[in-house]
């Protein structure tokens, strides 16, 4: 009975209850760093308290002196030298353990285009335009071969040279460079659409598709207006898939 009026049992037991008044007793619930600053206090004032004179003090010392020196408290002891450095082990672990990441679903994958966008000051409609190469049939080919040698220069490391996102650096980004072969991305999208996302890439995402960051270059400043098109015409005809056409109706998105 003799620890339950100790100093030192006084004080554990007001930091434990201002701890679960500060955690569960606040609505709604106070940050962290909020009850850390409250916890400061109150530890403080439980300092004040018990040393407010020398009986005091002594009498809160007590408990902790014999338990690091008696003799009968040796299995205490050793109890303590195991529980407390695997706590602090804990606390560090929470700590420094990597963060789990949110599910990629989350993310708005094809998020709404603009209307219009600027490529090196020129204006491009996006909403409702089709790929102009697609006029002339005669030079289809030709278009496709350049758009080849554009996406082997430029874009075969990420998204792979079956284009199905499984290039040498594939494995190193989270969002996953996109598997064009999926029926889930170009093949649902319009060929507009592939434009905006090449000229202005991962930095052009409006906010609905962070924060999972895409490396996806913008490729605005190193490829042209008709090279775009051309790599776009690549991605279609190399993986066998119809670019989507814009819905005439208003009820287009
Ligand atoms: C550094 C790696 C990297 C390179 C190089 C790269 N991409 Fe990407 N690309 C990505 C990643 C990652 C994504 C998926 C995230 C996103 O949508 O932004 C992506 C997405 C895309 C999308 C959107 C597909 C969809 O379903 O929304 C298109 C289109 C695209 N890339 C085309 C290209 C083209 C064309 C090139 C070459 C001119 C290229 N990419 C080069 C990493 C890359």
């Amino acid at each position: 009975m003799g620890f339950l009026r100790s100093r030192f049992f006084h004080a554990v037991l007001i930091l434990a209850l201002a701890f679960c008044l500060f955690r569960f007793g606040i609505r709604p619930p106070a940050p962290w760093s909020v009850i850390r600053l409250y916890m400061t206090v109150v530890l403080l004032a439980t300092l004040i308290y018990v040393s407010a004179d020398s009986d005091s003090w002594r009498n809160f010392v007590r408990p902790i002196r014999s338990t690091l020196m008696d003799p009968s408290q040796r299995a205490l002891r050793y109890a303590l030298m195991v529980v407390i450095p695997l706590l602090l082990g804990y606390y560090a672990y929470t700590q420094a353990a990597a963060r789990p990441q949110a599910p990629p679903e989350l993310r708005a994958v094809h998020p709404a285009p603009p209307d219009t966008i600027q490529l090196r000051g020129k204006p491009i409609n996006i909403s409702g335009a089709e790929n102009p190469l697609r006029k002339d049939q005669a030079s289809f080919k030709k278009h496709v071969a350049a758009g080849g040698e554009i996406y082997i220069r430029n874009c075969m490391y990420c998204h792979g040279d079956n284009l199905d996102g499984q290039g040498h650096f594939a494995k190193g980004f989270n969002p996953p460079p996109a598997n064009f072969q999926d029926p889930g991305t170009i093949a649902m999208l319009q060929e507009a659409y592939l434009f905006w996302r090449i000229a202005k890439g991962g930095p052009g995402l409006p906010k609905e598709s962070t924060p999972w960051n895409s490396v996806m270059p913008a490729w605005e400043d190193r490829l042209s207006e008709e090279q775009i098109w051309q790599v776009i015409m690549y991605l279609y005809d190399a993986t066998g898939q119809q670019p989507r056409r814009w819905e005439t109706a208003s009820g287009g998105h």
